[in-house]
């Protein structure tokens, strides 16, 4: 579904991605773990359109979309939760769910989309009037997630959706996540916290400085002696 090859990606002169290739398969629940400054960021902005590759392609469907403007990766079906959530704090919660869904054919079925979203995420209910800036960072990070889906992406990019919440909240998050996959949309998750994505995860990737070194079910990869050292404190 997704192919990524080669992709090298810098911040002037200081690459950050040195030819990182992956593939995410047909509706999978996909996990890149890796550390802080792995680039993590730096490839979910890149594959969501915010960053711009210096080489190497982006196949998505099929179709190699490397080269599209910023504003037709979401047309193209990839919706992305940026890391750190970039709510509008003063904006209402429904005023950021409805930024979502601007282009014509998710404005089409706003209503429809936003049930959907309070179907998952029932605490929101009450909250859509309510500045999103008051919430608290589970429920800031539910609307960041509902925003995401309001523009019915096919491909679902999420990057370290866990940070800073208590482990209740993210085995709520987590869960959620794991219903929207199941309900038929492909996830691409960074996380730093490797116990929790592996958990969720179909299959997952290791990044570190730039550069995928290993791939694996969580099972195989939970295995290796070096990946439990490095991330699991074991
Ligand atoms: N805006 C930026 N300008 C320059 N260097 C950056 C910028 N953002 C990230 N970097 C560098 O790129 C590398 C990867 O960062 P990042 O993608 O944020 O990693 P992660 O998300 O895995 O923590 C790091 O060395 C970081 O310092
Ligand atoms: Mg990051």
């Amino acid at each position: 579904m997704l192919d990524v090859r080669d992709l090298q990606v810098a911040y002037g002169a200081a690459p950050a991605l040195w030819g990182v290739s992956f593939e995410l398969r047909e509706r999978e629940l996909l996990c890149i773990v890796g550390p802080n400054g792995a680039g993590k960021t730096t490839l979910i902005n890149t594959l969501a359109g915010v960053l711009r590759a210096k080489s190497g392609h982006i196949v998505f469907d099929g179709r190699d979309i490397s080269a599209l403007p910023p504003h037709r990766f979401c047309a193209a079906g990839i919706a992305l939760v940026p890391e750190g959530r970039r709510l509008f704090g003063g904006m209402t919660v429904v005023e950021n769910l409805e930024i979502g869904s601007i282009l014509p054919a998710a404005k089409a079925k706003r209503a429809e989309t936003l049930a959907m979203v309070l179907a998952l995420f029932p605490a929101l209910k009450e909250k859509l009037g309510q500045a999103a800036g008051e919430l608290s960072g589970g429920q800031q990070q539910m609307v960041a997630i509902g925003r995401a889906l309001m523009a019915r992406p096919r491909l679902l990019l999420l990057d370290e959706p866990s940070l800073g919440l208590s482990p209740l909240i993210v085995t709520e998050l987590f869960g959620a996540i794991r219903r929207v996959h199941r309900e038929g949309t492909a996830v691409l998750l960074v996380e730093q916290n490797v116990a929790t994505a592996l958990r969720v995860a179909d299959r997952a990737y290791v990044l570190e400085e730039g550069r995928m070194v290993a791939e694996g079910t969580p099972d195989a990869l939970m295995q290796r002696d070096e990946i439990r050292r490095a991330y699991l404190g074991v």
